[in-house]
């Protein structure tokens, strides 16, 4: 019996975003590594594990992972808040590793076995105008991505108005630019009038609101973008509203995806057993890693609802691992975003997985099968100003969410 020695987290990139936990056991190099990863809250989840939660499990056999996940998960008494779920997240999936390690195998073996042959992936193409868009879509399905994204530019992008080309208070702050619903209304369609014009619909593809519209905005361009037949529609609503889900399903066709900042089951349990969403996008260190996940999938499962697990330019390749080991096992597997990693980073993480022609490949080493090199990856630690607060206005100066 393996039992727990240590628990600490190493810090890597700009602000040491990715904090990795490392769960060290009293057998000789034996120890699992798990994503704690948190663009903004990085030091407060990496207390959590080192002050908090790591040193009550000194001691408890690494390979209960059930109980060491549920009596943590209810310790805290108040639960289901994205820090404590992120470190929780972290320490699962790398007593998953420990798991995997005993016993010799691949995670996905013990998931269940491999369901699919690799895992394929949606690339992320955005343009500020239409031809440079449609040039980007190109790109990414020539790499051999079979779904591509399709923004116009950064979050929130079609929805921008000159600041000055609008109406304001006299008092008005200074910026450049405002968020404006019905400019959102009006490009996006656009765009996808665009794309299906220039492209066909064969191509398979998605837009992502980043939650900038008002609920009633959302239920109008999920209408309006019927016709385009996406292969789904992302984060429409912010995950205060979700309840509208059911005026867009009474309303349209369009494919839902929502949950990358879904913290609770409350949040996600709802969508998928009343069928209002057809894409789970939960990130996994922030549902609180594989435990919860695999029975999300077993739950999208049963209801015909998909995973399209959470990923993108902040996330490191232990997360991208776990995801991808749910994503063999899981036969409710829809899609997995994307992320690539820099050769210094995948330098730090030997084995991590390889994306290759739109799919990602596992290798055949036990547990998530990447591992860490600690100088490496504390090397690539960059000092970075706080992140900010919320950017986007509208023209009133109101925040825009999220
Ligand atoms: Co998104």
């Amino acid at each position: 019996m393996a039992k727990i020695q240590d628990i600490r987290v190493i810090r890597s990139r700009p602000g040491g975003s990715w904090a990795i936990v490392k769960v060290i056991t009293d057998q000789p190099g034996l120890w699992g590594i798990g994503s704690a990863n948190d663009v903004h809250h990085a030091e407060t989840v990496t207390t959590a594990i080192e002050q908090v939660i790591g040193p009550r499990l000194i001691g408890r056999d690494a390979a209960q992972i059930e109980d060491i996940w549920q009596s943590v998960y209810t310790a805290a008494y108040w639960r289901n808040g994205s820090i404590l779920n992120t470190a929780l997240g972290g320490i699962d999936m790398a007593l998953w590793d420990i798991k995997g390690k005993e016993a010799g195998l691949p995670l996905y073996q013990l998931l269940g076995g491999k369901c699919r042959d690799a895992v394929p992936c949606y690339g992320h193409a955005s343009g500020k105008d239409l031809e440079a868009l449609a040039e980007d879509v190109q790109r990414w399905m020539e790499q051999g991505f079979p779904v591509v994204r399709c923004q116009l530019g950064a979050y929130g992008g079609g929805g921008f108005l000159d600041a000055d080309s609008v109406s304001r208070p006299k008092n008005g702050r200074q910026m450049e630019n405002v968020f404006d619903d019905e400019a959102y209304l009006e490009n996006v369609p656009r765009m996808f009038t665009f794309l299906r014009e220039r492209l066909g619909f064969g191509p398979k593809l998605t837009h992502d609101v980043h939650e900038h519209l008002k609920p009633h905005n959302a239920v109008t361009l999920s209408k309006l973008l019927e016709p385009h037949r996406l292969y789904f529609l992302e984060d429409v609503l912010p995950p205060e509203q979700i309840d509208w889900f059911r005026l867009i399903r009474a309303q349209c066709t369009t494919p839902q995806a929502m949950g990358e900042l879904f913290v609770n089951p409350h949040e996600y349990v709802p969508l998928i057993s009343e069928r209002l969403i057809d894409y789970v996008r939960v990130r996994v260190s922030k549902a609180g890693g594989i435990t919860p996940c695999r029975k999300i999938a077993a739950l999208c499962e049963f209801y015909g609802v998909q995973t399209a697990f959470q990923e993108g330019g902040d996330n490191d390749p232990v997360n991208q691992a776990a995801a991808m080991h749910l994503d063999l096992a899981s036969t409710s597997f829809g899609i997995q975003e994307e992320n690539q990693f820099s050769e210094v980073e995948r330098d730090a993480f030997p084995g991590a997985a390889v994306l290759a022609g739109g799919h990602l490949y596992p290798n055949d080493n036990p547990g998530l099968g990447v591992d860490i090199d600690e100088e490496k990856a504390a090397s690539l630690y960059r000092d970075r100003a706080p992140s900010g607060t919320a950017q986007d206005r509208r023209a009133d100066g109101s925040v825009v969410r999220p």
